[in-house]
């Protein structure tokens, strides 16, 4: 506990008085010239005011402004000494001399005891700037240069040197000593607990194309794409859709208005990207593309715009044995069950001969279909899960390749029934309603990349 007759107090509020009286009287006397006693003796008491931590750091500022002016007083007065001079006088030179070095003692004086780098500049601007009295005291002597003497000069130049280094040495350590403080007390708690951060997830639509971008990859397969806006020969013509073919009506395709030297649609399907890549790479060939599509529709089940991934592999000797090894390989990853029983039925579509769709077997647990075993088993069921075929001689040909030198199969599949069965969802139109609540629930994490080790969907 600290009482008032507190050796220590009593010292502390006695520098403090002193500090405080010194500063007074320096800035009473303004102009009038300081001797150099005072000066000192006003620096020791702030000196003493800082290390008895009773001048604050703001104060410095305040205090030193004052001895400064205490200090470039003595220089206007020889300013006008010098200014009067018109014939050299014995002893003014040395006169100035003297003059001149008490000023740089002073300052550097004051310049030690400063502690920020702020009053530090301050304190320089005053006594050294450019509209100072010690600026204008080297400008005159100059101009009566052989009226002072060249040794008032050197001392005047010497003068400005010591003051200079001493403010740049003196800044260095302000700055370091600064840093070091900040360092000290800037501490980082490596232990302390993250804060939260909003993150989004992954749809599930992207994630099920990064894993059907994984499975087929590890296949082989490179990723393809194709713009969504198509022509009507790319999207109809080259595939062997006939202009009869109930697809390319306008009630079930979005046409775009305008003249265009062909036709065109928001691609129906991603079989276009079939007919741009062979058109655009020489076989073999083998890619996926997945992407976007549009039709005119719009129910539970079915939504204007929808995603689908289309496959195509064409060489030489493919059959249809191929097809259906990569389609089990490919299912079975990607429901991630060695069960996968797939049943091809016989089906039509003009880019394919033969065509097939393909139908998983599933069983239902618990009012739930899950998919694996044979859909024959009791209480099971087969589900449509693909188009597919061997490609058309007549899509070859349109693409300028030789059908009796290369032969392929096709499939494709929409994405969004993909991501239902898998993960669950029963309601096609929740994927573009953009509901955070869902996208929490059902989105997955941007950490989730999906890889054939981890199993696709972990
Ligand atoms: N393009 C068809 C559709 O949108 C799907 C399809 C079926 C793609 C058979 C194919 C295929 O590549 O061979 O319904």
């Amino acid at each position: 506990m600290t009482t008032d007759n507190d050796p220590t107090q009593l010292a502390i509020s006695k520098a403090a008085d002193e500090a405080r009286k010194v500063a007074e009287k320096l800035a009473a006397v303004n102009s009038a010239v300081a001797p150099t006693t005072d000066i000192v003796s006003a620096v020791s008491s702030l000196e003493r005011g800082l290390r008895e931590q009773v001048v604050s750091l703001s104060q410095i500022g305040d205090i030193a402004k004052d001895i400064s002016r205490g200090i470039s007083a003595p220089l206007e007065d020889t300013l006008k000494r010098i200014q009067s001079l018109t014939t050299p006088i014995a002893g003014v030179g040395d006169e100035i001399s003297k003059q001149l070095s008490v000023f740089s003692a002073n300052t550097a004086l004051v310049q030690s005891v400063m502690q920020t780098t702020r009053d530090l500049q301050n304190i320089n601007a005053a006594l050294m700037g450019k509209n100072s009295g010690f600026q204008a005291l080297l400008k005159e002597l100059g101009k009566k240069r052989e009226f002072v003497g060249l040794d008032a000069i050197k001392v005047a130049n010497i003068s400005r040197q010591t003051i200079e280094a001493n403010y740049s040495a003196n800044r260095e350590s302000l700055e370091a000593a600064a840093l070091e403080a900040k360092l000290a007390s800037e501490t980082l708690d490596m232990t302390l607990p993250v804060d939260g951060v909003a993150t989004g997830t992954v749809h599930p639509i992207s994630q099920v194309m990064d894993e059907l971008a994984e499975i087929f990859a590890d296949m082989g397969f490179a990723v393809a794409t194709g713009p969504e806006i198509e022509d009507d020969w790319h999207n109809f013509t080259a595939l062997n859709i006939p202009e009869t073919h109930p697809a390319r009506a306008m009630h079930d395709t979005f046409y775009l208005a305008g003249e265009h030297e062909r036709p065109m649609v928001l691609r129906t399907h991603t079989s276009p990207v079939q007919i741009r890549t062979m058109t655009s790479t020489p076989p073999p060939i083998r890619i996926i593309a997945p992407g976007r599509v549009y039709r005119s529709d719009s129910d539970a089940t079915h939504t204007p715009m929808f995603h689908q991934i289309e496959g195509l592999v064409i060489d030489k000797g493919i059959t249809l044995g191929h097809l259906k090894w990569t389609l089990e390989t490919f299912l079975k990853a990607y429901f991630e069950r060695d069960d996968i029983v797939l049943r091809l039925r016989p089906s039509y579509f003009p880019f394919t001969e033969p065509s097939a769709e393909v139908d998983v077997g599933f069983t239902w647990i618990n009012g739930k279909r899950v998919i694996g075993g044979s859909g024959d088993a009791e209480g099971g069921g087969w589900m449509e899960v693909l188009g597919s075929g061997m490609v058309h001689r007549r899509v070859i040909e349109a693409c300028g390749l030789d059908p009796d030198e290369w032969q392929g199969f096709a499939f494709g599949t929409g994405v969004d029934r993909l991501a239902m069965l898998k993960y669950g969802m029963d309601d096609l139109r929740a994927f573009f309603d953009g509901d955070l609540r869902w996208l929490k629930h059902y989105g997955f994490s941007a950490l989730d990349v999906p890889t054939l080790s981890g199993g696709v969907g972990a």
